[in-house]
């Protein structure tokens, strides 16, 4: 008699190399069947490689992979699902321009080739009821803020009954209330429903509030794994970060009553499908000051950053920086030394198919001594600059010259950081600036931002985070239904009176 093992999936000495790049070397990880396993390590650990390797995303060089067992080849994606295999990848994968309702319809496997979409729809409602949050089925995909999307993405997995659901990162854009929401329904089906999950999160709040067991990489290299139950936070900390030291908070400087610097005065603008997105917004951060914008996600945030960054029109209002009006061009912009950094930064701030050199020369490409005589551009020197702010902020790529598409999540938003955060700063306005990042990062990043505030920026902080919000910030504003409805303090803050303007209350 054979004893059954007690491992659902087995991924055993995998082994990937892009080029001669080795991201996994001879890795292996075992999820116990029914459990909720956490992956952990630092930006560029290899995490997502491991994953889409199991999912047959990737092809590995090397290594097994055994489900209940027994050895399987899972070539794509496709192969994955049939065995019951899910995954929430760390990027977007939904169809722009439809419906979410026609996402998830289309999702289905085994589609007939004439779709009856009002059985299909009337079946997709009888089945939401069941999920453990709710989506706009009839909102266009283009209208949603991150959060909503990675949302439907989530619905998405649990509508195939996968008996296996992986998850890159899949709060990074969710409030820590919903990714507690999000998280608690989704162990609820661990511990009922016998479904095993494989996570990869950040977070350790999350490790110790939900996971059974982690997995730690680094640098492509196992470490190890243990029972939650039982280890400290700092052990996995170590084991993801080695012997590295993690920067202390830098301290909030007095600053004076100094000038403002921006000035937002009974703005509005539309959403993409046209309607209010933000309505007579008025708003003022001077220099030497955090503003932070709390809200839950799809509440004019997104909106309000991109007229900043020159991305969206002004359908009413004005800007001023420095007292002059601003009209958003890339001109004005430099002019008045404005940054800023927009959600989802590898689709809003990049050209993914171009270097991690030509991204971090957006800015300034065509200025001297980027550029001679306007359009003779100084390669050399953007090289040189890029080779500076990788070593800076901790970029782990390949070289300078490596598409910028080819790096981690997180090493992708490093990068744009390094782009919007160095130099002398007049506003700096961003949006969820540690999306994705490691933890070590995290700190390093908030200190750069406190760092641009001691020194006289003016900062709009805008974030899903209210934790991040109430330590960063000098004050805060609610932003609900495109309007700000409520302004405090952190020192006065109380987060439920927060958290009850957040949902429009
Ligand atoms: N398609 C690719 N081509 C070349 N290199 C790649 C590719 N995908 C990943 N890499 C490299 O492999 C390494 C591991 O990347 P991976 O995305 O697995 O990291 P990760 O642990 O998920 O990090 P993060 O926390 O930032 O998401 C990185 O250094 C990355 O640059
Ligand atoms: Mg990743």
């Amino acid at each position: 008699m054979t004893i059954p093992s007690p491992y659902l999936l087995e991924a055993l000495i995998i082994r990937k190399v892009f080029d001669d790049f080795v991201a996994l070397d001879d890795v292996s990880l075992k999820l116990a069947r029914g459990s909720f396993h956490a992956l952990l390590g630092e930006n560029g650990a290899g995490k997502s490689t491991l994953v889409k390797c199991i999912m047959g995303y990737y092809h590995p060089d090397g290594g097994n992979i055994l489900l209940d067992n027994k050895e399987v080849s899972i070539n794509n994606p496709r192969d994955a699902h049939n065995l019951g295999i899910g995954m929430v990848y760390q990027h977007f994968t939904l169809i722009p321009n439809m419906t979410v309702a026609e996402n998830l319809i289309l999702a289905r496997p085994h589609l007939p080739a004439m779709i009856d979409w009002k059985s299909e729809l009337a079946e997709l409602e009888t089945r939401m009821a069941t999920m453990p949050f709710k989506v706009p089925l009839q909102s266009n995909i283009n209208t949603l803020s991150a959060g909503e999307k990675q949302k439907v993405e989530i619905i998405k997995q649990l509508l195939l009954d996968s008996r296996l659901l992986i998850l890159d990162e899949p709060t990074s854009v969710l409030t820590p209330n919903e990714a507690d929401e999000v998280l608690g329904q989704i162990k609820g089906m661990v511990d009922d429903n016998g479904l095993s999950v494989l996570i990869i999160t950040h977070k350790f709040r999350e490790v110790t509030g939900f996971a059974d067991e982690v997995t730690v990489l680094r640098r492509g290299k196992y470490v190890g794994s243990c029972k939650v139950a039982g280890t400290e936070t700092k052990t996995m900390a170590a084991m993801m970060m080695g012997s590295e030291v993690i920067a202390e908070p830098l301290a909030r400087a007095e600053t004076k009553q100094n000038e403002t610097l921006l000035e937002i005065d009974q703005l509005s603008a539309e959403s993409s499908s046209g309607e209010t997105a933000i309505e007579s917004l008025s708003l003022n951060v001077r220099a030497g000051e955090i503003v932070g914008i709390a809200g839950v996600s799809g509440n004019g945030q997104r909106e309000l950053v991109e007229v900043l960054a020159g991305q969206r029109d002004i359908a009413n209002g004005s800007i001023r920086l420095h007292g002059e009006t601003f009209d958003a061009t890339r001109r004005q912009a430099r002019l008045h030394n404005l940054h800023c950094l927009p959600e989802e930064p590898l689709k809003n701030a990049c050209v993914p198919n171009m270097s991690v050199a030509e991204n971090m020369a957006f800015n300034n490409f065509d200025i001297p001594p980027y550029a001679l005589k306007g359009l003779l551009i100084n390669r050399g020197r953007i090289r040189e600059r890029a080779r500076t702010l990788i070593t800076q902020f901790k970029v782990r790529t390949e070289t300078e010259d490596t598409r910028i598409g080819a790096l981690s999540g997180g090493n992708v938003q490093r990068a744009v950081l390094a782009r919007e955060l160095s130099g002398d700063i007049d506003v700096l306005v961003v949006a969820n600036p540690v999306f994705g990042l490691d933890f070590k990062a995290v700190e390093e990043i908030h200190n750069r931002i406190m760092a641009a505030r001691n020194n006289g920026t003016a900062v709009l902080l805008v974030s899903e985070d209210l934790d991040e919000l109430l330590e960063l910030s000098d004050c805060i504003h609610v932003i609900s239904g495109g309007k700000l409805v409520y302004q405090t303090t952190p020192s006065e803050a109380d987060r439920s009176v927060i958290g009850q303007h957040m949902a429009g209350h």
